[in-house]
């Protein structure tokens, strides 16, 4: 990981100042850096000995960062890794433009290792994650919306790029196609896992602890899974209390408290985070055809943390 860390400060250089300062501002934040863990403990399981994993591990994060960069614009965020948000300081074309940069810049790493089954998955997973991005907006404050499609999109904006991590990993160590294809569904679940606990997390987690503002998701009337739990359970009582706050998006500082006593009262939020720990079980088991050593364990260990995460 320090590799790959000195790989990505390498390559978010420029001549044009501006790119990479804004792109220090949210890479040198921090960031669990879950993601490029993932590749290279992936590539080391199915049996990597070099460092080809590396450069997909860094291109796999100049695209998680990328995304970020877009996604704050998107959801007009305000806070990310503790900082205030790179739109509100450079504006929003210059965000998204250098959040291209980014993009472009994984795509070059990618060549660089000269796995055409490499930049096939993580092109993929660019052009699903746009998908999912772009089906959340259309579909964001659709209070009927559907269990299955709320899966379908997470699965799109989030999950995608867990599974292509990890699958990366493994092509990155030239193994057989079924573990491949085993590392892909580690990934596959871990992302759902994870994605689910962050929609949690934006009821039930602290501003402070999450580096991003919670609530932002109430705000925005944002259809995630413990919302629709909330608003299926709370029956027709609080049906103008949910068209008022999420339908009109009308809101007073009062509404978010109330939402956070439904959210437990009606066991919206513990209910995400069972199945989130379903996901996490289903990741853990896709391992289950390795040896056991100590790259398996940290997947495992992930995984774990994927559903005990506060921050
Ligand atoms: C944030 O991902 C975006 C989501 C998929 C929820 P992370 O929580 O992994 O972000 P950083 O990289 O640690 O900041
Ligand atoms: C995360 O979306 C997925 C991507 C960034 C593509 P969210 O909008 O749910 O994530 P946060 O809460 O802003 O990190
Ligand atoms: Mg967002
Ligand atoms: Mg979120």
């Amino acid at each position: 990981m320090v590799k790959v860390n000195a790989l990505i400060t390498d390559r978010m250089q420029s001549d044009v100042a501006i790119i990479p300062a804004l792109a220090d501002h949210l890479i040198a934040a921090g960031g669990k850096r879950l993601r490029p863990l993932i590749t290279v403990a992936a590539a080391r399981l199915a049996g990597a000995t070099d460092d080809n994993g590396l450069k997909l591990a860094a291109a796999v994060e100049f695209i998680h960062t990328a995304t970020l960069l877009h996604d704050d614009v998107v959801d007009g965020s305000q806070l990310r890794r503790g900082k205030v948000a790179a739109h509100l300081i450079w504006g929003g074309a210059q965000s998204v433009l250098v959040g291209d940069f980014l993009f472009a810049r994984a795509f070059e790493l990618m060549v660089e290792t000269g796995s055409m089954k490499a930049l096939e998955i993580l092109a993929r997973a660019s052009r699903v994650i746009a998908e999912g991005e772009v089906l959340q907006l259309t579909r964001s404050h659709d209070l009927n919306l559907s269990q299955e499609l709320y899966i379908e999109i997470i699965a799109a904006k989030t999950a995608e790029l867990f599974a292509a991590a990890a699958e990366a990993g493994a092509v990155s160590a030239g193994v057989e196609s079924v573990k491949t294809a085993a590392l892909r569904a580690y990934g596959m679940n871990l992302g759902l896992a994870f994605q689910l606990v962050d929609d949690a997390l934006d009821y039930g987690g602290t501003t402070e602890s999450l580096g991003k503002n919670a609530g932002d998701d109430f705000r925005e009337g944002k259809a995630t899974l413990p919302l629709l739990l909330a608003i299926a359970r709370s029956g027709a009582k609080e049906a103008d209390f949910w068209e008022r706050t999420v339908g009109r998006r009308e809101q007073t500082d009062a509404d978010f408290a109330r939402v956070r006593e439904l959210m437990i009262g009606t066991g919206a939020i513990e209910a995400t985070l069972d199945l989130a720990a379903d996901y996490a079980e289903a990741a853990k088991a896709a391992l289950k055809g390795f040896p056991a050593n100590d790259w398996r364990d940290a997947l495992e260990q992930l995984a774990d943390f994927s559903v005990s995460r506060r921050a």
